[in-house]
């Protein structure tokens, strides 16, 4: 079977402006991942609603949105909402390692707790109607805790784990587990998804040397660095202002708070978006007041 090739979710980032786009310049991408999902007051966001919303994702060839692992009764209420807007498939994130919310045994903080990640799965599995996906580190405080985390996903059989092979407390830094990883995937009774620091063609074709076992890749920041990352032959410059432009008017036109956070929402694309660009071009988006001064030093970016 082909390797599966999976955009990574960057909240903040791999919006659904950025995938609608991304799929129709460059596409490459087999399914893409929503961003966490969390309960505030009981409720989903808004704006995560919006983001989510199946006829907005429905041109992409695949969408799965994805929950924030925790307590039972949350983890369900959003699972419950996502089925009750269509959705069959929800990803699992027992991978976020920021701190507030990994303290509360959330995200990658829930790995240390079988107990409690068993209490989780069984509730989400008792939902009718969903499949599950989890996507997962190592361990928080400890790169053997996957090892006890694993059985206690049983009752939610995943369709796959994707593993990002680092510990929580690691954030996005750091050296890689490769020999828990290689572990992980021996012990892994369901198909698993490699993740983290995939940078090139070349990166993803030696993983899959290195994992034969692995059923697909999951390319984050790479991919946002350079969205032709996985069709070589579109990185051109047409393809990059084609697809500028697209978030340029998407965000336009779903944004309510003017040029101002319509600025601010290109200037944060720019922290990951094509680093190999002129360093003084880059500072002076980074300092754009307006958005004409904002475009005039985008253009230098773009080939
Ligand atoms: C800014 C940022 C936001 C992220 N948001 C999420 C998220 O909402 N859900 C998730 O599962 N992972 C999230 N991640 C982790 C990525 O999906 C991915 O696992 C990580 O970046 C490692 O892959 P990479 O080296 O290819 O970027 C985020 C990462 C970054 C840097």
């Amino acid at each position: 079977m082909k390797t599966q090739l999976f955009c990574a979710p960057l909240q903040g980032y791999t919006d659904v402006v950025w995938r609608e786009a991304h799929n129709a310049v460059f596409g490459g991408v087999d399914c893409y991942y929503g961003s966490l999902l969390r309960l505030e007051r009981g409720e989903l966001r808004r704006h995560d609603r919006r983001d989510i919303d199946p006829q907005a994702n429905a041109s992409l060839p695949r969408f799965v949105p994805q929950l924030l692992g925790g307590a039972a009764d949350a983890a369900v209420a959003i699972a419950v909402a996502l089925r009750d807007m269509g959705y069959t498939e929800v990803d699992i994130n027992l991978g976020c390692p920021h701190p507030p919310l990994a303290l509360h045994h959330k995200g990658s903080g829930l790995l240390p707790y079988p107990d409690e990640l068993r209490r989780m799965a069984e509730a989400l599995a008792a939902v009718d109607g969903l499949r599950y996906s989890v996507k997962m580190r190592l361990g928080w405080d400890d790169d053997s805790q996957w090892r006890d985390a694993l059985p206690a996903l049983e009752p939610l059989h995943p369709v796959h784990v994707t593993v990002h092979p680092r510990i929580g407390r690691q954030g996005y830094r750091g050296e890689l587990s490769l020999g828990q990883m290689e572990a992980l995937i021996d012990a892994c009774p369901w198909p698993v998804i490699y993740n983290g620091e995939l940078q090139t063609l070349d990166n993803i074709n030696d993983v899959i040397g290195r994992f034969p076992a692995v059923a697909g890749v999951m390319v984050g920041r790479a991919l946002v660095a350079d969205p032709a990352l996985l069709v070589p032959e579109r990185a051109t410059a047409r393809h990059y202002r084609d697809f500028h432009d697209r978030l340029f008017e998407g965000y336009r036109s779903r944004l309510t708070g003017g040029d101002h956070q319509l600025l601010s929402k290109m200037q944060s694309l720019w922290q990951y978006f094509l680093p190999n660009s002129p360093r003084r071009a880059l500072k002076a988006i980074a300092k754009a007041r307006t958005l004409d001064a904002y475009l005039a030093a985008a253009t230098q970016c773009l080939p």
